[in-house]
């Protein structure tokens, strides 16, 4: 486990990220990912895309980070996305209320959940002092914020519009269009990496709570009768599981199952959630997060998010402390439901059946001719209550007369104005909202994880050493190659070795300063697998060979340089391992970081 400002100071030193516009004194929440977390990032975005978006057979799309206000008010998002601010009133700070009751109080996991009348009691009760000036915090009211950020589109007044607070909303609103696309058949996936802006009220821990982040989000959109997904595949996962009434439970702990058997003991209770859990889990294990500081979470129900219905959390341990990194949520029908209603399109989908129906349906036509003179002004509202019951209660219509009640007003009707009649009608199907399962991952966070569980530490030759055991899949360079010495034939070799590798797809870091030492270290410390030192050409009577060094092990073998590309291919690919080409080739016993 690596300290956050161990991993912090490493990010800066190596490229991995820093605090944005440090030039001009930074803004809190802000990130630039450097060279490494640049190339690490996208090697997550490219893990993630191939799983969720490729193998699961599902369509990506990018859409616009600003979005119009009524799209959030649709959503909910301009009520209900709020986090609790507290300002004191002493230095001016403003805070998390939520986030301080935390910190202070062991036992209080998620104050969020608490409601805001029950934090201020909190904050008063536990005298709750605030960290910049040290004044206590229990006299000032804790207020619901909103996190979006908003902007004006066009010029002058404009229209008001947001910064998308996930990309979500994204997807919800170009449904119309996307289920044409999909030919009008659930179930369909559509998902999108992109930018989402929160303004977070205290950002902390680096680029784990920030005011613009990456997202990768998969929306599964359903027909709840009818559609399964295909958790046999999953069945066996092993999954770590903390449920919301283990959470509640004194005696409460994690529940050690497999996917199959959470699904049939009700444990999770939706299929798909349970399915989602399952892929995620084996893609978290393939890019590298150590399983023994993972778990999924369950939301207590005053956590969960104004959409969902239910909700699970992937959270991995750093630092000592557990974090989100994805969610994933059942949504129902919400968006689809409140975009048709906020908006002038249909968010559904006609579900043909297998076969015609005939169904009969009640009608009514009432007589105006005499509703008009008898009722007066009243005679259109008491039509259009006669259509409404004859939907809801038909059989009123057996009697010679009925009453309505209109406004207020009884009026009695006799039965043969309304024209009743029971008519047969033929449905090839019906409309159906969709509903939304919806696993959502964050970039950032999956990339602080990932460095975090491979901060490793050990001694070389007697010197101590920083390494990041990252999996070759993410890790931001493939090979770096270093000429022993800046000889023309080594260079020149070295850069044809360089160069080969590059053509084969290899990321690759050529390093020709300082001794072979400093350039390891340089390389272990961004998680370079391996690293190729040029240091021989070779006699005529010989081949040319060079010497590779795999990073965890800092073990060294001397491959022939015609055969480099193909195995390290092997290797990266997963077909053979490094122990394998120990077997088959020579160890370097001179560590030539000492030549
Ligand atoms: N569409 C669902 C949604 O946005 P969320 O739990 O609010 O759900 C999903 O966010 C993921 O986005 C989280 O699990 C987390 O990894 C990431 N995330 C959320 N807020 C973040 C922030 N301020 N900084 C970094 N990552 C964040």
């Amino acid at each position: 486990m690596a300290s956050q400002q161990a991993l912090t100071e490493l990010a800066k030193r190596r490229g991995f990220f820093f605090g944005s516009n440090e030039a001009y004194g930074g803004t809190a929440g802000f990130y630039t990912f450097g060279p490494q977390g640049a190339a690490l990032k996208r090697n997550v975005e490219s893990a993630w895309r191939e799983e969720f978006t490729l193998r699961l057979g599902n369509e990506e799309i990018e859409a616009p980070t600003v979005m119009p206000e009524p799209v959030f008010e649709a959503s909910g998002h301009l009520d209900g996305f709020d986090d609790m601010l507290i300002e004191c009133a002493e230095c001016g700070a403003t805070h998390r209320a939520d986030h301080l009751i935390e910190d202070a109080v062991e036992e209080i996991e998620d104050a969020e959940a608490l409601g805001i009348e029950r934090v201020e009691e909190r904050i008063r009760e536990h005298d709750i002092a605030c960290p910049a000036c040290g004044a206590s915090l229990a006299g000032d009211p804790v207020e619901e914020f909103n996190l979006m950020f908003e902007t004006s589109i066009g010029p002058g007044s404009g229209q008001p519009g947001y910064l998308r607070p996930e990309t979500a909303q994204g997807i919800f609103v170009e449904f119309p269009r996307l289920k044409e696309y999909a030919r009008g058949q659930l179930p369909f996936g559509i998902t999108q990496i992109g930018p989402a802006y929160r303004n977070e009220i205290s950002p902390r821990r680096g680029i784990v709570r920030v005011r613009e982040f990456t997202q990768a989000e998969l929306e599964q959109f359903i027909d709840p009768d009818e559609d399964e997904p295909p958790l046999a595949e999953v069945a066996d996962v092993e999954v770590t599981l903390y449920p919301a009434a283990e959470q509640q439970a004194d005696d409460g702990g994690y529940i050690e199952t497999t996917i199959g058997e959470a699904v049939e003991n009700e444990v999770i209770t939706s299929p798909w959630v349970a399915y989602f859990l399952g892929v995620a889990k084996e893609w978290y294990e393939r890019v590298g997060v150590d399983l023994d500081r993972f778990r999924f979470r369950q939301h207590l129900s005053g956590e969960r998010a104004h959409y969902a219905a239910d909700c699970w959390d992937a959270e991995s341990e750093v630092n000592g402390s557990w974090i989100e990194i994805a969610g994933f949520a059942y949504r129902g029908d919400y968006d689809l439901r409140k975009h048709d209603e906020y908006s002038e399109d249909r968010f559904t989908v006609f579900k043909r059946y297998d076969e015609e129906k005939t169904v009969e349906r009640a009608t009514v036509d009432p007589d105006m001719s005499a509703l008009g003179p008898e009722f007066g002004d009243a005679a259109g509202d008491i039509a259009a209550a006669l259509e409404s019951l004859a939907e809801t209660d038909p059989d009123a219509f057996e009697d010679d007369e009925l009453t309505l009640d209109v406004d207020g007003e009884s009026y009695t009707v006799d039965c043969e104005v309304a024209n009743f009649a029971i008519e047969e009608e033929t449905e090839a199907g019906e409309h159906i909202t969709p509903h939304v399962v919806e696993p959502s991952f964050g970039i950032g966070r999956t990339v602080y994880t990932l460095l975090e569980h491979a901060y490793s530490e050990d001694t070389v030759d007697e010197e101590s050493r920083t390494y990041l055991s990252l999996a070759s899949e993410i890790a931001p360079t493939d090979v770096a190659v270093f000429p022993l010495v800046s000889n023309s034939e080594l260079v020149e070799l070295a850069d044809s070795v360089a160069a080969d590798l590059r053509e084969a797809g290899f990321a690759v870091s050529y390093d020709d300063s300082g001794s072979i030492g400093r350039r390891y270290r340089r390389q272990d410390e961004i998680g370079t697998p391996f690293c190729v030192t040029v240091d021989h050409t070779g006699i005529e009577s010989e081949e040319t060979t060079v010497t590779v060094r795999e990073r965890d092990a800092a073990a060294q073998i001397r491959v022939p340089v015609d055969e480099l590309v193909s195995e390290l291919q092997a290797v990266i690919d997963g077909d053979v391992t490094f122990a394998d080409l120990q077997t088959a080739y020579d160890a370097v016993e001179t560590d030539v970081t000492t030549e």
